[in-house]
């Protein structure tokens, strides 16, 4: 959305996938984590907040996560951070959260930019497990500060995976590096050029990104971004799983949620919450099309991104083809190849499926029973 000053009226269908990403995979995560954690505390952290609650009475990212908060607290300490840099937004959350009787104890709201608030949010964590949740309009923090708070708080003498736990998930704005980009495309000379250059150098940690920006060859912005996303995850010593959110099945994705985590039970997490979101979000494409059109919606033939079967046959063709190479995976392993085209759309449920399949074309000898994630598939 290019006009900000409506953002909140609203939650528009990118803001519907976004929610639902965050209630699916907030209570997982902390489930996870917390589980090991001193006196099971997590936090959370929702450094551009917004304020709350959005005027239609929709929840906003920091009700959802107070919510979740409070549904978990029998099981984990969740304490959730905000920080916000519009003075009245951070006066309508202070007030949602009084109103909705939160117990104080269990957040903070943190005036002004999170620039001025980052370093304190991470020395406050402590060695507690941390999420962090970057949702800005356009650019986010820098590329070094990114880099900061996934590596920061780890502790030398310590292996990758018993280090602090950090997670971070970033909007990166599709639509702020289309517009930032042109100036290297621009021929003309003006005052603020360089300093846009500067900034997304910054955001995007140098200037690799500049000859794309120029030559615009298909799919540049994707290439951006996974040319980013590999840059932080290779920085910060971490993996990272992405998930495209448009405003309409037809629109290109006006944002990209990355993931940036050390854990493959962040990545299962994540394609399970992703597919959810998914199934969410075009529902509420569906009802607004079916209240504008009075209910005369026009059926399209099925393409594969709603084509659940398409799915589960790329599911077993998947994993036939793993099982052609190695007599035998563990799924999480092997996550990326096992969902391959079916990423952010299909979950356990459909890998189930499609392990059935490949009893019944006899290439393992049977499907196993009950949770997938840690299974290991064998070649008959
Ligand atoms: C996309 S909205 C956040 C929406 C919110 N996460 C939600 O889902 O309900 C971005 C918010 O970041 C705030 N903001 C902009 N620059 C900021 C900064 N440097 N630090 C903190 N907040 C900032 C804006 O005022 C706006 O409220």
């Amino acid at each position: 959305m290019s006009n900000n000053k409506n953002f909140f009226e609203a939650p528009q269908a990118a803001a519907v996938y976004k929610h639902k990403l965050i209630k699916s995979y907030i209570p997982a995560w902390a489930g996870k984590v917390g589980s090991t954690s001193e006196d099971k505390r997590v936090v959370v952290y929702d450094a551009y907040s917004g304020p709350g609650r959005y005027e239609d009475e929709q929840p906003g990212s920091p009700e959802l996560l107070v919510d979740t908060a409070d549904a978990m607290a029998n099981l984990r300490s969740v304490f959730s951070v905000f920080s916000e840099k519009d003075q009245g937004y951070c006066d309508r959350l202070s007030e949602l959260l009084v109103e909705k009787d939160i117990d104080t104890d269990t957040y903070e709201v943190r005036r002004g930019p999170v620039e001025d608030h980052i370093d304190t949010v991470l020395s406050n964590a402590g060695e507690l497990p941390l999420f962090v949740f970057l949702d800005p309009y356009g650019l986010t923090i820098p590329f070094d500060r990114v880099v900061y708070v996934l590596k920061s708080r780890d502790k030398t003498g310590y292996s990758r995976l018993l280090q602090p736990k950090t997670e971070l998930l970033m909007n990166f704005s599709f639509e702020a590096v289309r517009r930032i980009s042109g100036v290297v495309r621009s021929t003309k000379d003006y005052a603020a050029k360089q300093g846009q250059i500067d900034a997304l150098n910054n955001a995007l940690g140098g200037d690799w990104w500049q000859d794309l920006a120029r030559d615009e060859p298909e799919g540049w912005v994707m290439d951006v971004l996974e040319g980013y996303a590999d840059r932080v995850a290779s920085a910060a010593e971490c993996g990272y799983i992405t998930a495209d959110v448009a405003d309409s099945l037809q629109a290109q994705p006006v944002y990209e949620l990355i993931l940036f985590t050390r854990h493959t039970d962040g990545f299962w997490e994540m394609a399970r919450s992703m597919s959810m979101a998914r199934k969410e979000w075009r529902e509420w494409l569906v009802a607004a099309k079916e209240e504008a059109t009075g209910g005369q919606v026009e059926f399209r033939g099925l393409d594969f991104d709603d084509d659940e079967s398409a799915w589960v046959a790329e599911l077993a063709d998947n994993m036939e083809a793993i099982l052609r190479s190695v007599p035998g995976f563990t799924v999480e392993n092997k996550l990326g190849e096992v969902l391959g085209r079916t990423l952010g759309l299909a979950r356990e449920m459909h890998i189930r499926k499609a392990l059935k399949i490949l009893e019944e074309r006899k290439v393992i000898a049977i499907a196993p029973k009950g949770k997938l994630q840690k299974a290991y598939i064998a070649r008959k």
